[in-house]
């Protein structure tokens, strides 16, 4: 059976002070659904405080969502069986911003690896381990001998996000959840990351949520796209056909205001964004701050 995640009306509702009716929406009737096979990319695109990382906490079970279900394999993932919730929990794997708050400092990286290896009962001694490991940081264009036996601090931000790449390598997910795992990395160890992660697309079969706020890192990813905004998914599709026939304001103007990042500037043509209001306007401008591009 193919594995799935499915989304069907997720409503995600936080108590907020100074609001009408004391709460804000951060996620309104999401439905989407991820299949590992084929195995695909598909990225959630929105500005800052749209409700991607909060769609990404409903998926990975840390926030039940207020209203509708979350799905693995057909099954509210919230009453899952003991053997179905183990099997969730190998296949669907975070991969967050900032890899340094989930290493412990006190401890070499090595740690993170062996924890995986124990808890999913990966080898059955210590050499098959090791290996494992050591062909996981390869597969991650890490050198082991560089990465094993150092502390956090003393890996680049770049490596410590592709230790945990490695340890998704080991596990063999069915689906990735990366919630802007590159937006602290610089352009040319962004573009690495995100080849790994195609990599891993083709080569392993894995399936990608992928997160940003980044138009160019969708661009780059290609596959299919959701464009959120306010906590709405407006707008599907395949990346292509999104950016060169976008139905929605918002992604038009998204689309408009970032700088060109296809060489044979396929969307230069004017966009008419006046159906939004100033404010819209400003937020899609915020989305789409230039920051280092990816390509
Ligand atoms: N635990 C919480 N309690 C109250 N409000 C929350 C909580 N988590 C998120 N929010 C609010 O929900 C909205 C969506 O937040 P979310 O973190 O999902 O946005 P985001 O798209 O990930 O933003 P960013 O790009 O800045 O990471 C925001 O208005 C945020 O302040
Ligand atoms: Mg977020």
């Amino acid at each position: 059976m193919t594995k799935t995640i499915e989304l069907k009306g997720v409503q995600q509702r936080f108590h907020a002070r100074g609001t009408a009716g004391g709460y804000l929406t951060a996620v309104d009737d999401a439905s989407f659904t991820l299949s590992a096979e084929p195995a695909q990319v598909t990225s959630l695109v929105g500005q800052s405080g749209s409700g991607k990382s909060t769609i990404a906490r409903n998926v990975l079970g840390l926030q039940k969502p207020t209203a509708g279900d979350v799905l693995y394999n057909g099954k509210d993932i919230f009453q899952l069986s003991r053997a179905e919730y183990d099997d969730y929990r190998r296949n669907v794997q975070p991969v967050f911003q900032d890899p340094y708050a989930i290493f412990n400092p006190f401890y070499r990286v090595d740690r993170v690896l062996w924890k995986a290896v124990k808890k999913f009962g990966l080898a059955s001694t210590r050499e098959a381990g090791l290996a494992l490991i050591e062909e996981s940081l390869r597969a991650v264009k890490l050198e082991p001998e560089r990465v094993l036996g150092r502390y956090p601090h003393q890996l680049s931000g770049g490596q410590r996000q592709r230790v945990m790449l490695a340890r998704v390598h080991m596990l063999r997910p069915a689906f990735i959840i990366a919630d802007e795992p590159v937006s602290m990395l610089d352009a040319q160890v962004r573009k690495l990351f995100l080849d790994i992660l195609l990599d891993f697309q083709r080569d392993h079969g894995m399936t990608t949520l992928f997160i940003t706020h980044d138009l160019s890192t969708v661009y780059y990813l290609g596959g299919d796209v959701m464009v959120i905004t306010k906590g709405v998914i407006v707008e599907r599709g395949p990346v292509d056909t999104v950016m060169h026939e976008p139905s929605h304001p918002y992604t038009k103007l998204l689309l408009d205001s970032i700088p060109q990042p296809d060489p044979d500037q396929r969307w230069t043509d004017r966009i008419e964004v006046d159906e939004l209001g100033e404010e819209e306007k400003a937020e899609a401008k915020l989305a789409s701050t230039p920051e280092t591009p990816v390509i």
